[in-house]
């Protein structure tokens, strides 16, 4: 009796705590978060459908920029965190800081964002998600925290499945999605058009893995039909795989996409651990996406405390030479050379060796009559005549050179002048290599006095079936990264993964190839508008070592073999001084060719390597790009303007010079009949008094632009 009164009374409450459950998970269920910007003008919607499933939604403005797109990831062996979900708790914060990068294109950056945190809980598997959106006046970023949780602790990524659903057939800026290589021309084009051109976007490159008609790279650039610029990329790209985006180009959907590993794995996780940040730039007007700062902000504070050993570099280099030709990184003919069993002081030399004695004191004179602080020299070291196209372990050493390279007395003779040798480090892919010698390399330069090293990593990844953007290379020049710092050493990584602001954190990552940069003019040519799209693009990551001032733009000047054609003219090679952001800034040209043109070479010895301020006079993705940039603890401005195939006339203002000054502008322009295929050295210098009222209006020809240096009068 006793049994059956309390059964029915157990069963009452069991009904009632399970009803409540019932109502709090369809109350979760429903639930939908809202949060804006700090000026309001950006709202991002976070809602969870009816199968639990995380969705986001972003608005500009009132118009729409990212449409209902759903989140989640895909896992091996295991469930997917993609559905099933119910809000456990949400909540909002506010951010506002103010910081100092070491160098930058700003003497001060803010990071301010309100931030939505919404703790996930999928009950079928007692797995936990969190999810971060941070809402900032530029964009949105958002990502995935997995905390330490019994049910979730090692596991592998199927794939991420992050979703953009754009709100239209927008215009966008391109590169063929890709495993191994971004060397790519961008393409502009609608997105329903990319399926249509992607074959013949797809270039050939000595490593390289497309894989999809429809897969892009970020950044990626976009433009709606009603003026609205978007920018997807990601930022602090941490042990993950890089992100690319798979399009719908039926829905205009976007997803992500990431890179697989040797196993064909998408990420090797263990909890707790966090995704990259995936971002969102925003804004009605093309130079708020230039001066965005989002990405760097979505980065962790430096990680390196003392940074007074990481400086800006000018630098010329033994490269170009090689680049188009003239000489060779090799010492000799003769094939088929492994490393361990040769000795090099038997071989015949081949007499086009770049980087022999006298020709490096050469470019170290140069460099010090010039005011350069750095020679990048490479194929000084052995291994070069065996190293392409073909998948050794065991390539360089990266510390014995060539026996016409005498390592010491060249450090000293550059010392001896104020000058430093950058280190190059092709790895040729082989990582594993790398990493066998990274100890010894790094313990070599510093033994010589060397604080830069080049590396690359041209052809496929060795070990094989790796690729460039996976999660263990990614890994991998993280490693070489840290490494280097530890050794006060400066990184500019060539072929590495895009730099996704992570310069911030470790502030010697001062550069990165990571695009199709100017060795392309010698390779076939880059588009007269490549200049007008990077900085819309690549550069959104981190700076580039675009390696620009090619004032011979005839390559077969310097090798009659060669037919290339430099797609630029003279005075636009200036212009990139500063409109191809970066603290690290090569002149890449021979000596002898700057000789011929000390006027215009004036530019690139006065220009500034780090800002004070930046702002953004003109700009339209593919069209141009006019950037002002006041030098670091000083009063002079530079201002840059590139152009694409057609001419224009640039209107400005130099309203930004302090009030009441008064400045001298030396204006390096296009020659009236100057044109980047048929008349690409006609350049004409003039100087003139400026104030904060002058207007200029500046022609700027086919495949041209200008550069002007503006020094406070009587300033020197
Ligand atoms: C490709 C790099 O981008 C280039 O700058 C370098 O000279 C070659 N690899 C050789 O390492
Ligand atoms: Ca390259």
């Amino acid at each position: 009796m006793k049994y059956n009164l309390r059964r029915p009374a157990a069963f009452s409450l069991r009904t009632l705590a399970t009803t409540l459950v019932l109502l709090s998970l369809l109350w979760t269920t429903a639930r939908a978060e809202e949060i804006k910007s700090p000026n309001q003008q950006l709202v991002l919607t976070f809602a969870l459908q009816s199968d639990g499933v995380p969705t986001y939604a972003l608005t500009y403005k009132g118009r729409p920029v990212i449409k209902t797109s759903k989140l989640g990831l895909e896992l091996k062996n295991a469930p997917a965190l993609t559905s099933g979900f119910a809000v456990a708790d949400a909540k909002q914060t506010t951010f506002d800081e103010t910081w100092q990068p070491v160098w930058g294109e700003t003497k001060s950056i803010r990071n301010h964002y309100n931030e939505l945190t919404v703790n996930l809980q999928q009950a079928a598997t007692s797995r936990t998600v969190v999810l971060h959106f941070r809402v900032f006046d530029d964009g949105l970023g958002f990502r995935y925290e997995f905390p330490l949780q019994p049910k979730l602790d090692y596991f592998v990524v199927k794939e991420e499945k992050s979703q953009f659903a754009l709100a239209g057939d927008h215009k966008a800026f391109w590169l063929p999605g890709d495993y191994d290589t971004q060397e790519y021309s961008t393409v502009t084009s609608n997105l329903s058009e990319v399926r249509g051109k992607m074959k013949a976007a797809t270039t050939p490159n000595a490593s390289q893995t497309p894989f999809s008609p429809t897969g892009v790279q970020t950044p990626l650039m976009l433009k709606s039909k009603d003026g609205l610029y978007i920018n997807i990329h990601e930022a602090a790209l941490v042990d993950y795989s890089c992100m690319h985006l798979e399009l719908d180009d039926k829905n205009f959907v976007l997803e992500s996409h990431l890179t697989p590993d040797a196993a064909g794995n998408k990420g090797e996780l263990q909890t707790p651990c966090v995704s990259p940040w995936r971002t969102i730039i925003v804004s009605d007007k093309a130079g708020d996406i230039l001066q965005s700062k989002l990405v760097l902000n979505l980065n962790e504070p430096s990680k390196i405390k003392d940074t007074s050993w990481i400086k800006p570099v000018k630098y010329v280099g033994v490269w170009w030479e090689m680049i188009t030709g003239k000489s060779t990184w090799s010492y000799t003919n003769q094939e088929n050379i492994k490393l361990d069993a040769l000795d090099y002081a038997s071989v015949k030399p081949n007499g086009t060796h770049g980087a022999n004695n006298a020709n490096v004191k050469r470019y170290i004179d140069f460099a010090a009559k010039h005011g350069f602080d750095a020679v990048l020299v490479e194929g000084w070291n052995t291994g070069w005549e065996d190293w392409f196209g073909k998948h050794k372990d065991y390539v360089f050493d990266f510390v014995t050179p060539y026996p016409d390279f005498d390592v010491q007395e060249l450090n000293r003779y550059a010392l001896s002048k104020g000058v430093r040798i950058i280190m190059h480090h092709e790895t040729s892919g082989s990582v594993r290599n790398y990493e066998r010698h990274l100890d010894s390399a790094f313990q070599f330069m510093n033994k010589y006095g060397y604080t830069a090293v080049k590396t690359g990593y041209v052809g496929d990844i060795v070990p094989l079936g790796h690729h460039h953007y996976d999660q263990w290379v990614n890994n991998h020049y993280q490693y070489v990264l840290e490494k280097a710092a530890a050794h006060k050493i400066m990184v500019n990584g060539h072929e590495a993964v895009r730099p996704t602001g992570l310069a911030r954190t470790y502030p010697n990552l001062i550069g990165n190839e990571a695009a199709r940069g100017t060795e392309y003019e010698s390779f076939g040519g880059n588009n007269a508008d490549h200049t007008t799209i990077l900085p819309f693009t690549r550069l959104i990551g981190g700076p580039m070592d675009y390696t620009p001032g090619i004032f011979q733009t005839k390559v077969s000047a310097y090798n009659p073999q060669n037919n290339s054609f430099v797609h630029t003219t003279l005075a636009r090679q200036l212009a990139l001084y500063v409109t191809m952001y970066s603290p690290l800034q090569m002149a890449a040209d021979l000596p002898e060719t700057y000789e011929k043109h000390l006027d215009a070479f004036q530019f690139i010895k006065d220009v500034a390597v780090d800002w004070d301020a930046t702002e953004v006079l003109e700009a339209e993705p593919g069209d141009y790009i006019t950037y002002a940039r006041k030098a670091k603890g000083k009063s002079s401005w530079f201002v840059g303007s590139t152009n694409d195939e057609n001419g224009r006339t640039s209107k400005i203002s130099l309203s930004f010079l302090e009030p009441g000054k008064k400045y001298v502008a030396t204006i390096y322009a296009d020659a009236k009949d100057a044109h980047y295929e048929k008349n690409p050295q006609a350049y004409a210098i003039r100087k003139q008094t400026v104030t904060s009222k002058t207007k200029l209006s500046q022609y700027c020809a086919p495949g041209g632009g200008y550069a002007i240096s503006i020094v406070e009068a009587g300033a020197k």
